[in-house]
């Protein structure tokens, strides 16, 4: 174990050998900012007062030539050689009631959800633990790095589920798709996440989910409509792909309170949706023609490739959702 110290504090924490900072923090309890967890979106920066550290994945996106020169690190990527004293803005809310632990899992099963989207189970000892919304790094065999996924189902059980969807020539989703079976090992390192549901927020919801982001929404709204707090509140969930063979795996959404449940699925190709008599057009697009300035009294979460992302939030400023509304975590 190597002792973190806090330079604007007598406080410090132990971090496992081979295991970063923040993770580490947030183990320990300590609020440290983050999101993506996986070095793209800058949000865990620290500065290293003393002490050595280097970064687990060789040259992180999100760390730039300004960080080299001011003695920045990444605290999703750094793990430290020796003792060390750092500086940080503190964010109590980044430490949530199922504090992160890393276990050995096993992959049980798999089911094919789309074209390229499956739902792997990977059962790990003990209750799976984690807030609906939330993620966990997979640490998968052959692969350098953990990976990013989102759980699908609700907590409490021993069952992790993850729907994933394959990327070309991808590493992590190639072994899991065309490599792995039943009976293999994974590493499974989590809760993770701030976008998980909020259930003291007394508004209807609006869920917007986007290719590979269907997973952590699909959680949500299985929490949203389970929840006695929340009883009687809409649901209104949009997920968008190129093609109607994209939006197949919304029948995960099947059962569930059609009463309170309008799930909305857009086809945004227009060279593939011949024959598709749904919406079209880009999902955010497609939320905002339906709910308009309905937008503004709603609790928006959302889950998607950056470029959406960054669609959907540009959109809520224009309508005025206020920003306390509306929960996400970075998808790379
Ligand atoms: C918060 C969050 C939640 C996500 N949830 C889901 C989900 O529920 N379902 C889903 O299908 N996808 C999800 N993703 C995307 C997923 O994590 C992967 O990016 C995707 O599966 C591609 O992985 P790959 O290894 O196949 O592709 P690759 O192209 O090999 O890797 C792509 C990504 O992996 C990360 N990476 C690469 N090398 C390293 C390394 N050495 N160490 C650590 N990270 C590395 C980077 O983020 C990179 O963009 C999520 C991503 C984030 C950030
Ligand atoms: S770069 Fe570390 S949390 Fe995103």
């Amino acid at each position: 174990m190597t002792r973190i110290h806090l330079s604007d504090s007598d406080e410090a924490f132990d971090c496992a050998p081979g295991d970063t900072i923040l993770r580490a923090a947030l183990r320990a309890g300590v609020g440290m900012s983050y999101s993506c967890n996986v070095g793209s979106c800058g949000n865990c920066r620290f500065e290293l007062i003393e002490g050595a550290v280097h970064h687990l994945r060789a040259d992180p996106p999100a760390w730039t030539e300004k960080d080299r020169q001011r003695n920045r690190w990444l605290g999703c990527q750094a793990t430290p050689d020796a003792e060390c004293r750092v500086k940080f803005r503190r964010d109590p809310s980044a430490v949530l009631p199922p504090r992160p632990q890393a276990r050995q899992g096993t992959l049980v099963a798999r089911r094919k959800l789309s074209r390229d989207i499956s739902e792997f189970d990977i059962r790990v000892d003990g209750t799976a633990d984690f807030l609906p919304g939330q993620y966990a790094l997979l640490q998968l065999p052959g692969v350098a790095g953990p990976r990013v996924y989102s759980m699908s189902n609700l907590p409490g059980g021993t069952l992790w589920q993850f729907q994933i969807k394959r990327v070309p020539g991808g590493a992590a989703t190639t072994a899991l798709f065309d490599r792995m079976t039943p009976g293999d090992g994974i590493g499974v390192d989590g809760p993770y996440g701030l976008a998980y549901l909020r259930t003291d927020a007394p508004r209807d919801m609006v869920l917007l989910a986007g290719g590979s982001g269907l997973s952590p929404m699909v959680s949500i709204a299985r929490a949203a409509l389970a929840a006695p707090q929340l009883a009687g509140r809409q649901v209104h969930f949009f997920f968008g792909g190129r093609g109607p063979a994209d939006l197949e795996a919304a029948n995960v959404l099947a059962g569930l309170d059609p009463a309170r449940l309008q799930l909305v699925c857009a086809a945004s190709d227009p060279g593939l949706t011949s024959g598709w008599t749904g919406e079209t057009g880009f999902i955010h697009t497609v939320a905002d023609r339906q709910l308009g300035d309905r937008l503004a009294d709603c609790e928006i979460y959302f889950a998607g490739p950056p470029a959406m992302a960054l669609a959907i939030q540009t959109g809520l400023r224009a309508r005025g959702v206020p920003q306390a509304q509306v929960h996400f975590d970075e998808f790379y």
